[in-house]
């Protein structure tokens, strides 16, 4: 089959289409927030005016890898978690394609499509995946007919919460890089509250501590120790979901996954524990399109479509609502 997707659940909009060998195309368009802040309508504004542009762009560029919208089968778009404006716009867009190429509509949960475009991009089969981005921040695996989150944030996302440092310190947006780059040049540890709650996490106050820091230390040691304190927590929680499930591989999804010293340090306790870690390529990590048209794909495949009708966004769409129809049980 051949499905197009279209993501925009935050700043990156972003239409892809695929089929089961490779991404035939992808065009993308990132808004740009001016002061880094969070500004939701803007985002929905941006991508309301940029939805023709990466969609007629997508099919252009399929057309010219030898792919027509002709041979388009199904429509995929990001149903949830994500800013509601955001969601909304792109559904819209989602629909109206749908309805104009006569093909079904498929709705993607976004957290779940960062998980299969790592299995499908990476030699994982079975994978605890820590998806770590800026809204979010989640250990999910596979059990019994659905994704399970084994962990997750309390309070904010990891990459929010070091955006949210690097706004109080005056660095720009985004911090993560930032942060990582001051963190190389570090001389000393400062401990930072860490906090898991079980198999929660919690973002927030560890921020606001780093930023009370910076008036005692320097910031290439604040960059450091925050870094330090959120990946150990983040690696514990992952290697207990390994522990709890008997699962052998590790998958790191989302934007935070670009930083090296995370990779380091999930790469050391993967080793320890004889476990397998995969990361995809870049394109793949952050949110993209290909990941949903894939998702899409997959779930259009197994006959899980749905009516525009019945096509409502949600928010707060959990992973674990989802029946996992592209996937027989005995996976585990
Ligand atoms: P989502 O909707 O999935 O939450 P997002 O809009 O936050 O996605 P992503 O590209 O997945 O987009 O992640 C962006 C986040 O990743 C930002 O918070 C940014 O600070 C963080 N980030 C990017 N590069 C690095 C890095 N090298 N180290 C740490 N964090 C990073
Ligand atoms: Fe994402």
């Amino acid at each position: 089959g051949t499905v197009l997707g279209i993501e925009g659940t935050a700043w990156n909009l972003s239409a892809a289409i695929v089929n089961e060998n490779d991404v035939i195309a992808e065009v993308s368009d990132m808004y740009r927030p001016p002061t880094g802040g969070i500004h939701p309508r803007e985002a929905a504004q941006h991508h309301a005016k940029y939805a023709s542009y990466v969609v007629r762009g997508v099919l252009e560029e399929a057309k010219k890898n030898g792919v027509d919208a002709s041979q388009i089968d199904a429509i995929s778009f990001s149903q949830g978690p994500g800013l509601g404006a955001c969601l909304r716009t792109v559904a819209t867009a989602a629909r109206m394609l749908a309805i104009s190429l006569d093909v079904p509509l498929v709705g993607v949960n976004h957290c779940l499509a960062h998980v299969e475009v790592g299995r499908w991009k990476t030699p994982a089969t079975d994978p605890v995946t820590l998806y770590v981005s800026g809204a979010n921040s989640q250990v999910l695996a596979y059990r019994m007919g659905r994704y399970r989150v084994f962990g997750e944030t309390l309070d904010i996302g990891l990459g929010n919460a070091f955006d949210k440092f690097a706004r109080s310190a005056g660095l720009g947006h985004p911090g993560g890089p930032q942060i990582e780059q001051f963190a190389r040049n570090a001389a000393n540890y400062i401990p930072l509250p860490y906090v898991v709650k079980g198999m929660d996490l919690s973002f927030s106050g560890l921020s606001t501590a780093a930023t009370e820091a910076l008036k005692k230390h320097s910031m290439e040691d604040v960059c450091y120790s925050f870094q330090e304190t959120a990946f150990a927590m983040v690696v514990e929680v992952t290697e207990r979901a390994l522990a709890h499930t008997g699962k052998n591989e590790v998958l790191l999804a989302g934007g935070v996954g670009a930083n090296m010293r995370l990779r380091e340090m999930l790469e050391i306790m993967c080793t320890e524990r004889g476990a397998s870690f995969y990361v995809p390529e870049k394109r793949f990590m952050g949110d993209n399109g290909a990941m949903i048209a894939y998702l899409g794909l997959l779930m259009y495949d197994s006959g899980n479509v749905i009516d525009v009708e019945n096509s409502h966004v949600n928010p707060n769409f959990r992973p674990d609502e989802v029946d996992v129809t592209w996937l027989s049980e005995d996976l585990e």
